[in-house]
């Protein structure tokens, strides 16, 4: 009788992504922006449908989450980690410590180097705080790295010193023991001087006892730049062999600056996600793959590019594009 209501049951279930990924125990993610998430309810409809694990596009950013220097606005990020939980899916956290999407409080005045560090402990042990136990894994530091391999920049390299990378890990893990702590960046899947340096940080804080799970790929994409898979593939092994695990943490794909014909363009997208999946799928320490958005008309792209682009897996009218069905193929010819 079990046998039958089991089968009955799994009949009835539509197959989505997360279906045929949670057969393995793999994470399909996409990242969630507040103002659908708020006001679109088959915008939620696919969420849910369709992903085991949901990363906050914006909202857990310093200046949404820490708009005043003494207050804190959790109200977005609580409604999506509830809805995720209330949906049996993971959530990752992004992000603890970035150059940008800073408030105007902090970006405006000079801090002491003791001001700035202790701003920076209480923001990571408060958030980190908030959610401990709801969030599975936090990009705790994101962009640190220049693409020459030096560090960025920026006004916690500036006042604290790049001791704040390894000391956010440490305060991240003391407010969360449980939750994995990655490091993200953008063009550091090949093996290039980013990539490079971004490694012997890692490799140097396993050493060192330094609290880091993982590394994100971002992986913004365009049909219009090739990518090595090989080199991939052998970027995520050096990780496996020092027992990091690695995501691919915003994978999109622009359909824009490209003369060929729109379906062919839809194709050669499709192509990209799912080779990437399958880099992902073949490297035993990959354990997610995120979609930086859901429906192309939210996504980023053409606020940043100022040109119309179509970069994810569902359309303007909510259709799946063939970049859907290339995923779903790659995940099912994989699972066991
Ligand atoms: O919410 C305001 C809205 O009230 C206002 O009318 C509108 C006018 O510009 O701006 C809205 O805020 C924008 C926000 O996205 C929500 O759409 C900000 O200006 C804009 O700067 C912000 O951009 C985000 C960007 O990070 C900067 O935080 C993008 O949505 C988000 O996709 C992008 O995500 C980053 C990752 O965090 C890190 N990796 C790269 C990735 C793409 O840049």
């Amino acid at each position: 009788m079990f046998f039958f209501s089991f089968l009955y049951k799994s009949f009835l279930e539509k197959n989505s992504l997360r279906k045929v990924a949670s057969e393995d125990g793999f994470l399909v993610g996409a990242s969630v922006s507040s103002i659908p998430f708020l006001e679109d309810e088959k915008y939620r409809k696919i969420l849910k449908d369709e992903f085991n694990l949901l990363t906050i596009e914006n909202d857990m950013k310093f200046a949404k989450i820490h708009p005043q220097r003494d207050s804190y606005n959790f109200v977005i990020p609580d409604l999506i980690v509830e809805f995720a939980l209330e949906n049996d899916m993971k959530v990752r956290g992004h992000t603890l410590v970035w150059h940008a999407t800073l408030p105007d409080w902090l970006t405006y005045k000079n801090y002491s180097k003791e001001e700035l560090t202790i701003i920076l402990k209480n923001h990571i042990q408060e958030v980190v705080g908030h959610y401990r136990g709801k969030i599975y894994a936090w990009d705790v530091v994101n962009e640190a790295y220049n693409d020459d391999g030096t560090l960025r920049e920026n006004i916690w390299l500036k006042t604290i010193g790049p001791a704040y990378i390894e000391l956010a890990f440490k305060w991240a893990h003391e407010a969360d023991p449980n939750a994995l702590l990655f490091y993200n960046d953008y063009s550091n899947e090949g093996i290039n001087p980013k990539s490079n340096a971004i490694f012997e940080m890692v490799k140097n804080f396993k050493n060192k006892g330094i609290p880091v799970n993982g590394v994100g790929f971002q992986m913004h994409s365009s049909i219009t730049y090739s990518k090595n898979y090989e080199k991939i593939i052998e970027n995520f092994k050096r990780y496996r062999n020092i027992g990091v695990d690695v995501q691919i943490t915003e994978m999109d794909v622009k359909v824009q600056h490209s003369h060929a014909p729109y379906d062919r363009r839809l194709e050669q997208q499709a192509d990209m996600y799912s080779k990437t999946l399958n880099v992902c799928l073949l490297s035993s320490n990959c354990s997610a793959f995120v979609t930086w958005g859901v429906v192309d008309k939210y996504s980023w792209i053409p606020g940043f590019t100022g040109q119309k682009d179509a970069p994810l897996l569902f359309d303007n009218q909510y259709r799946s594009k063939p970049s859907y069905d290339a995923l779903y193929k790659e995940l099912e010819e994989n699972s066991n």
